[in-house]
């Protein structure tokens, strides 16, 4: 069966990638290329919606798309939990829709944030510095507040990272407590490095995007997944089998309880809802 797709965003940088990605594969056809001048009901035909535009467009794309009872997959970054809450509400009355949302469809990417999760259990000193091209309109980017809110949630039981200072705007902006930094710069693509400070030692944890090819598994991935999706799934990690880690409390002074913490939150990680 050939799946029918919609890009919403076709002209931009991903979606000109997309697009091409999907005229060559067997089992996906591209039915229709939406911009800014386009009418949304030009999606109505396909089967699964991709969503590639700007923040503030999307979630009207998604709404659009969720109450036509469509599959849609979102690339665009701005997908915060408050975000997603939203749409969570919206599908409950649209039970045939379903949307997959994708912050980063590289798959590196995916690993290094898992990496961090793992990481964030062991450091209470935790920042994330991304680095993007200067044309990149948003900030922070949705990997770093996604990176933030997983790390948020590996901590569940631990509390705050500590994060000295940050009534000053040169600390960053606090995603879950942990300070985001944002450059952007001519010549980058993307990059992210989270900076885990520990006594007498600080670990890096570095992603870097050297080509935008890095994104084509995960958009195949994301469309595939999508077209059998009810509900929302958030996270390429949820389609490749990562499941958050369970908190562990390492101080030194957590005694007993820290166990019977850790086995509070280890069903509590999930990426999907
Ligand atoms: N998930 C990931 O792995 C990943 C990777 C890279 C980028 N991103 C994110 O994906 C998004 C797109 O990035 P990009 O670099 O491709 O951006 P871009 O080159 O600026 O493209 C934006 C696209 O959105 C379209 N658009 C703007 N307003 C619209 C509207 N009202 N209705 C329909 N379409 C509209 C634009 O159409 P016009 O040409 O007509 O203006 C253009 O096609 C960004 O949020 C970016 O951060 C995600």
């Amino acid at each position: 069966m050939v799946t029918r797709v919609a890009v919403v965003g076709a002209s931009g940088r991903l979606g000109s990638l997309a697009c091409t990605l999907i005229e060559h594969q067997p089992d996906l056809a591209l039915v229709a290329r939406l911009d800014s001048r386009s009418d949304l009901g030009e999606m109505l035909g396909a089967d699964v919606v991709l969503d590639v535009t700007t923040p503030g467009v999307s979630p009207t794309v998604v709404d659009h798309a969720v109450r036509a009872g469509l599959k849609v997959l979102v690339g665009t970054s701005g997908w915060s939990e408050d975000r997603v809450r939203t749409v969570r509400t919206l599908l409950q009355a649209h039970p045939d829709a379903g949307v997959v949302v994708i912050p980063n469809f590289s798959l590196g990417s995916v690993l290094a944030t898992h990496f961090a999760t793992i990481a964030a259990r062991y450091f209470e000193s935790i920042e994330i510095v991304e680095t993007h091209h200067a044309a990149k309109v948003d900030s922070p980017s949705g990997t770093a507040v996604r990176t933030a809110e997983l790390i948020g949630h590996a901590r569940a039981e631990l509390g705050p990272v500590v994060a000295p200072h940050t009534d000053q705007r040169a600390r960053g902006q606090q995603v879950a407590s942990v300070p985001i930094h944002s450059l952007r710069l001519q010549g980058a693509v993307a990059r992210q490095d989270v900076h885990f400070g520990g006594t007498g030692e600080v670990l890096t944890l570095t992603h870097e995007t050297l080509s935008p090819s890095s994104y084509e598994a995960g958009i195949l991935l994301g469309l595939r997944a999508a077209i059998n999706t009810t509900g929302l799934v958030v996270g390429l990690d949820a389609l490749i089998g990562l499941s958050a880690p369970a908190p562990v409390d390492v101080r030194a002074d957590a005694g007993a309880d820290a166990g019977a913490a850790a086995g509070a939150a280890a069903g509590a990680g999930g990426d999907t809802a």
